[in-house]
């Protein structure tokens, strides 16, 4: 099958597509990247989706209008992928979407009488379907947190398809806004996989530099400015205090988390430490590196022997963040995924692409061991195009 996989993650900075093609059935899947490419929001919407992301009171109405509006985004975002691909649409025949997250809550606290946990992507996927004409699979999430999961993450069904070696082992970590690892012990069968979000992996730093340049800019890019700052060990010390950092896994995170509020105690305690805005970014980009290191020395070499950390996601392309990495872990070899044939920024497109083709052929594709489900999943729903 050709499939589209499409990912747009807390970061909000756009929809990435990949084009895969893939045959054969788990744990025998080929897979090959044809291409990939992004697609940025245009500002206003970005603006939007972050507004509701931060859970911002809005009325049922915006909401409804905001996932359909999303729907015709992302089915624009794949129509424009074909373009570029040169690839007639109808050649294709599937999308995955992982959509937007807005609000997740994958461990069930008390509701209105009842413990209830809940996960919400957006993006309409029969509108997808109906714009691009392709079967769509969105909502991939529920099912997991159905059968009492976090409901996250699914990546690691992508992650052990690509990186599982007999003889190594591996870990796979994304630096999205939020940053997030798979373990994949040496021979691992799939319940060997485990998986959790370590903490901040860009959101802190984005917020700093959109601060600092008051919107002009909207990342640090290749660390030009965490680059001119200095250290600032006390304040870097304070920032590892995070009680986030402790709690044993599974675990996730996101923008509920280390969104406005968190900024805002950020930027005081630059101020109580005398720092200056890159001194700031700088501490930002070293917390997300070293709150990496801090869960592998928790929570993973006590109990696996790991020889390679195979980073994806905008992070990695952010020396700073790379380096200090390096640095920390001497024992273990830092590379890219590039360097296994899995471009940074297609990595996680490429998963929605192989989670879709399971949905499709009615097999799940959750890792249990990694989302704390009961048992397998099927995941997500199915908005079909006509045949052709
Ligand atoms: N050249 C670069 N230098 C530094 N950081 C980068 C670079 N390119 C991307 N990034 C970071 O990666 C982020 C996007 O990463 P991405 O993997 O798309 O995350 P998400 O899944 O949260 O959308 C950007 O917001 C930015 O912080
Ligand atoms: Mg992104």
């Amino acid at each position: 099958m050709l499939v589209l996989g499409m990912m747009s993650g807390t970061s909000v900075d756009g929809i990435d597509v990949s084009l895969v093609s893939i045959s054969g059935a788990s744990p025998a899947l080929n897979i090959k990247l044809l291409n990939h490419t992004g697609v940025a929001f245009a500002a206003a919407i970005r603006k939007e989706i972050l507004r509701v992301a931060e859970q911002t009171p809005i009325s049922a109405g915006e909401l409804s209008q905001l996932h359909s509006r999303l729907g015709q985004i992302y089915a624009d975002a794949a129509l424009a992928a074909c373009k570029k691909f040169r690839i007639s649409p109808n050649r294709i025949d599937l999308i995955g979407n992982h959509g937007q997250t807005i609000f997740h809550q994958g461990k069930a606290v008390p509701y209105l009488g009842a413990q209830t946990a809940s996960t919400l992507q957006i993006g309409e996927g029969a509108i997808i379907a109906a714009r691009t004409g392709i079967t769509t699979i969105s909502d991939f999430r529920p099912a997991d947190l159905a059968l009492g999961g976090n409901g996250a993450p699914l990546v690691p069904f992508a992650d052990y398809a690509l990186y599982r070696h007999p003889k190594l082992g591996r870990i796979s970590l994304n630096i999205g806004g939020i940053a997030n690892i798979t373990v994949i012990p040496a021979n691992a069968k799939p319940s060997d996989v485990f998986a959790f979000d370590t903490g901040p992996g860009n959101m802190l730093i984005d917020a700093l530099v959109s601060h600092f340049t008051r919107g002009r800019q909207r990342f640090d890019k290749n660390a030009a400015l965490a680059q001119q700052g200095r250290a600032m060990p006390a304040l870097l010390d304070e920032l590892l205090r995070d009680p986030y950092l402790k709690l044993a896994p599974p675990k996730s995170t996101g923008r509920e988390y280390y969104g406005t509020a968190y900024v805002k105690k950020l930027l005081a305690l630059g101020e109580k430490h005398h720092a200056k805005p890159n001194d700031l970014i700088r501490a930002a980009t070293l917390f997300s590196a070293l709150s990496i290191v801090d869960a592998l020395n928790r929570f993973v070499f006590p109990r696996h022997k790991i020889r390679q950390l195979i980073v994806s996601g905008g992070g990695a392309k952010n020396p700073v963040l790379l380096a200090q990495l390096s640095a920390a872990l001497p024992n273990l070899a830092v590379i890219t995924s590039d360097e296994l044939n899995v471009p940074t920024d297609a990595k996680e497109s490429l998963a929605f692409a192989l989670l879709a083709h399971e949905t499709f052929h009615n097999r799940p594709s959750n890792i249990p061991s990694a989302t704390g489900a009961r048992g397998p999943a099927i995941l997500g729903k199915i908005s079909y195009a006509l045949p052709r």
